[in-house]
């Protein structure tokens, strides 16, 4: 395992080098670059972006993007895309066993599977939500999606993730983020692998706001972490980038590996977080607020506190309330929830819901905890309580995010799911 070096701070300027001396100095496009390398710069925002939102990296590489045979089309396998209108969408709640493992050896991409998604990728709005699960490293083969950023929540075996920017380790309780256009390969620290992947086609994740809370709290700025450059010169033999372009895939040759960017610096990179550093607000008094003081990471959209996507968490946490009904309550949401699990029980779930399943509630279905959670919580002690080895999360989205024909017709799909709310009883005394 190489020895992995990361700078701290989300979406700050960064200046690396994996040789000394590769950054220029005082400009970026000299005349010549350094160490005979080439100089590329990689926009990930509009040029006139405001400050606060413009990301953009030079890179300093052996040899430019540009250098590659023409792309061609390949078999999009389980990967959909917008308008994800295959099937129509059920307003009932749906849930789902984890994915089977492939028992054959089968790489990141071509171990995806898509769940479900919403909005218009050609209109930067909406999201897809994949599922991967690989058994196999990937070598001399690429991958990047031009549709969005992806968000690596992973749940079973660890990884690394080879970028053109660094290098990322990645255990289960971590995320990773790599944005938009960034080439990389899954490289398989065990002997599985599986996750969630999530595709924002929307604004780029940034730490959300925090208001009353104040300066500090929720996913603190300095814990995610951004890898040093690191770079691979291999050129004997045949690199297979494949990119996801307006919801296809499309394979490219290249004769040489696409990481080989010696040193960059700027703010456009890919970067990781340990959900455990994840500082939870939470009530000491009574009632619980709504599930958005959860939030790790949001993409907004053109309307105020209408998230394109957000990423929350339900991590181990103190619960104190007093008088309170203290798992999740019964609820309706103009927002729409998809729900996963990494570790551990779920607080308004007693079965049903296990690591690598996932769960879905469209806009305006009904959902909460199952019957045995609300019996149990209705009679418990309020003593305080640590909800200990437990991570769920929840892609929380303003579109309803409509299923694949896989998702509906998957075995893994709970078909049952409704009874766990069927035995709730009528306890109405007038
Ligand atoms: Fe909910």
């Amino acid at each position: 395992m190489p020895d992995l070096k990361y700078s701290s701070g989300f979406g700050n300027e960064f200046a690396t080098e994996a040789h000394s001396g590769a950054l220029p100095v005082g400009q970026n496009a000299p005349q010549k670059a350094p160490l005979g390398l080439y100089t590329e710069q990689l926009s990930g925002s509009p040029f006139t972006a405001p400050r606060l939102l413009n990301r953009r990296t030079w890179t300093y590489r052996i040899r430019p993007s540009v250098m590659h045979k023409p792309y061609e089309r390949i078999a999009n396998g389980m990967v959909r895309s917008t308008p994800f209108n295959e099937i129509e969408t059920t307003p009932s709640q749906l849930r789902w066993d984890p994915l089977p493992l492939p028992t054959t050896p089968v790489d990141f991409i071509d171990g995806l599977t898509t769940l479900a998604g919403n909005g218009d990728l050609t209109m930067h709005s909406g999201v897809a939500i994949h599922i991967y699960a690989a058994t196999k490293s990937m070598t001399d083969r690429f991958f990047y999606t031009a549709d969005g950023e992806l968000l690596f929540v992973p749940q079973l075996g660890r990884l690394m993730l080879h970028t053109e920017l660094g290098i990322l380790d990645l255990t289960p309780g971590e995320v990773a983020l790599i944005p938009r256009g960034i080439k990389f390969r899954v490289e398989l620290l065990d002997p599985q692998a599986r996750g969630y992947l999530l595709e924002n086609y929307g604004a780029s994740f940034r730490l959300p706001e925090l208001g009353a809370i104040g300066a500090n709290g929720l996913a603190n700025s300095r814990d995610f972490l951004t890898p040093h450059a690191a770079y691979d010169d291999r050129d004997n033999g045949t690199f297979q980038v494949v990119a996801k372009f307006q919801g296809n895939l499309w394979a490219s040759d290249f004769d040489h590996s696409p990481l080989d960017v010696v040193a960059w610096h700027g703010n456009y990179a890919p970067c990781k977080y340990d959900l455990a550093r994840f500082n939870c607000i939470n009530s000491v008094s009574f009632d619980h607020p709504d599930p958005s003081i959860y939030t790790v990471l949001t993409s907004p959209s053109e309307i105020p506190g209408t998230a394109n996507v957000d990423f929350a968490i339900f991590p181990p946490r103190w619960i104190v309330a007093e008088h309170t009904f203290r798992p999740p309550w019964f609820h309706r949401n103009f927002m729409n929830e998809f729900m996963g699990l990494v570790t551990g029980e779920y607080d308004a779930k007693a079965e049903g819901f296990v690591p690598g399943g996932a769960s879905l509630h469209n806009c305006m279905s009904g959902h909460g905890p199952d019957a045995e959670t609300f019996d149990r919580a209705s009679k418990a002690d309020l003593k305080p309580v640590k909800l200990e080895g437990t991570m769920a999360f929840m892609f929380e989205t303003r579109f309803v995010c409509r299923p694949t024909k896989f998702a509906m017709d998957t075995a893994a799909r709970q078909h049952e799911y409704y009874t766990c709310w069927q035995t709730l009883k009528k306890n109405f005394k007038p």
